[in-house]
């Protein structure tokens, strides 16, 4: 009977963008299904992406944690072990317990959730090729595009997930390589690298670029950021490009040059991870059928308000236009249903924090120095170094500085940059602070509890205007 209904809305997709938009769409009372493929809600991010990264980034430092960081704080440890399998367990249980917590939503939403991959056959019908056989037509007013993103491949480098893996293969190997190439030193090559670094293998970082971490880092920050993890033992090339490999031989052989052409040469790895890069996923969807094209990233084009030239059509997460990040997709989720339920929604593109999830941690939101630069506008810059916080000092947890960017004239917050100790949470507050357009004298005149990592936020914010207390 559910087949010949019409529905006020169908989703394709159920990642974090699809699934966010039917819980909220269900809320609104709205008839919604959700379509799915993978078997399991969540998307990339839950089954394959923040989630287990996020496990194994844990467990790997507490391990490497045990290993060489007790004696000084007057713990003696006995024979310490890792159990890698027991370890990827632990992280398939948080993704299980994750991915089936979505399913419940769905039941407690009244959302519909249909199991298998959705084509247009028409501007308001999808054909669904059910999972466990069949088929099954699907018709809606209106419809939602989530189908989200996958890892850009290398050419020439053909991925098995064995030896030339991407994220997908980095967090399910079954042993630790000797040693690990990474190209690409964005979040996912750091983030990866780190974890297989940890647990004992020889990690080296090719990347393209002068500098680590991916658009958007602040170029003093990621400066620190490669110094620490130099530290913890990765290995950089950065300027590097790679030209091709050889998978033949026992291991696999990569022949990099200087990026602006010159020295070359060939390193020897067990295992490849390539992390270049995501791209818009929407294979196999149909759009030829409804006429609807892809730029020349791959992305739908959409407007403000997330209407592709069919009006029906909407276009979410990661295989649109933004950063390819969660929490953005969620916002873009909640907005896209108000929009077809009330008419208006927001998001504030401006104020979207980004994080990599490495020891220490780095995060940021808003403008980076480089960019504000760029802008024209003349800013300030206040900074605090985590070895000057007490809360930091007592956990033997230092490394780091919080640095906050203004606006000289008006005072206003235009970008925070930190690395340090759970820069993760504490760059809530600096997203918090720009979505209501905060000075940094209003953060230096707030109270933060004493001892707290938090502290070196408002003394950074301090430090923008007038001079910081403890340094
Ligand atoms: P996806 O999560 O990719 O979901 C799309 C879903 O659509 C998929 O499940 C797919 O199976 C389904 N689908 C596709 N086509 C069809 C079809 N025709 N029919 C039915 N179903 C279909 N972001 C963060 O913010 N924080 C992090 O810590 C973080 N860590 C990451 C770590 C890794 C290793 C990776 C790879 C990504 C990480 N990301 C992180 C990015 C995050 O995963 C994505 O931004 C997010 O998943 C995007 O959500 P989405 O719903 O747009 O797409
Ligand atoms: P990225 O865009 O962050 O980094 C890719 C890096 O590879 C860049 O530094 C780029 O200069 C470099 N590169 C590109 N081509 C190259 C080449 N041929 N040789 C050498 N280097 C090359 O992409 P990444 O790390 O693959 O991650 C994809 C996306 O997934 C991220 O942009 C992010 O949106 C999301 N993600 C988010 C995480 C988080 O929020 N913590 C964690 C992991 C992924």
């Amino acid at each position: 009977a559910s087949e010949a209904e019409e529905k006020d809305l169908v989703i394709i997709g159920g990642g974090v963008a699809g699934y966010v938009a039917a819980i909220k769409a269900g809320q609104e009372g709205l008839k919604v299904a959700c379509i799915e493929k993978r078997g399991t809600l969540g998307g990339t991010c839950l089954n394959v992406g923040c989630i287990p990264s996020k496990a194994l980034l844990n467990n790997s430092h507490l391990y490497h944690q045990i290993l060489h960081d007790t004696k000084n704080r007057g713990i003696d440890v006995g024979d310490v072990k890792l159990n890698l399998g027991q370890m990827m367990k632990a992280k398939d249980t948080a993704v299980s317990g994750l991915t089936k917590g979505i399913e419940f939503l769905f039941k407690k939403n009244n959302v519909e959730y249909i199991k298998g991959t959705g084509a247009f056959t028409g501007e308001h019908e999808i054909k669904v090729n059910l999972s466990e056989g069949g088929e099954q037509t699907v018709t809606a007013k209106n419809i939602i595009i989530a189908t989200g993103s996958e890892a850009t491949p290398f050419p020439g480098l053909e991925i098995d997930e064995k030896r030339i893996i991407t994220s997908t293969g980095a967090i399910a190997l079954d042993k630790v390589p000797e040693s690990m190439v990474v190209i690409g030193g964005g979040i996912i090559g750091l983030e990866m690298g780190s974890v297989w670094s940890r647990l004992g293998a020889k990690v080296t970082v090719v990347e393209f670029l002068g500098q680590i971490g991916g658009p958007g880092m602040d170029a003093e920050i990621s400066k620190a950021a490669q110094k620490t993890l130099k530290k913890q033992g990765i290995e950089f090339k950065l300027n590097t490009k790679v030209l091709g490999g050889d998978t033949s031989g026992e291991k696999i052989k990569l022949d990099v040059e200087a990026a602006k052409g010159g020295k070359q040469e060939t390193l020897d790895a067990d295992v490849v991870l390539v992390a270049i890069g995501r791209r818009p996923y929407t294979a196999g969807l149909g759009l030829e059928n409804i006429g609807l094209e892809t730029d020349d990233k791959g992305r739908l084009v959409i407007d403000s308000e997330y209407r592709t030239k069919i009006p029906h059509i909407r276009v979410i997460g990661d295989c649109t236009f933004g950063p390819m990040l969660a929490h953005k997709a969620e916002e873009e989720g909640v907005a896209a249903i108000e929009y077809i339920k009330k008419g208006y929604g927001h998001v504030n593109y401006g104020a979207i924090p980004s994080v990599m999830y490495t020891h220490p941690e780095v995060a940021w939101v808003g403008q980076n120095e480089q960019e504000v630069k760029a802008s024209g506008v003349k800013y300030k810059v206040g900074t605090f170094p985590f070895s000057a916080n007490s809360r930091a000092k007592t956990n033997l947890d230092s490394e780091g500085l919080v640095k906050i960017i203004a606006d000289a004239e008006t005072d206003r917050i235009l970008g925070v940059h930190i690395i340090g100790p759970s820069a993760g949470e504490l760059i809530a507050e600096g997203t918090l602070a720009i979505e209501y357009g905060a000075s940094s004298e209003d953060i230096g005149r707030t109270s933060h509890a004493h001892p707290t990592l938090s502290e070196a936020f408002k003394e950074a914010a301090m430090a923008t205007y007038g001079k910081a207390i403890h340094f």
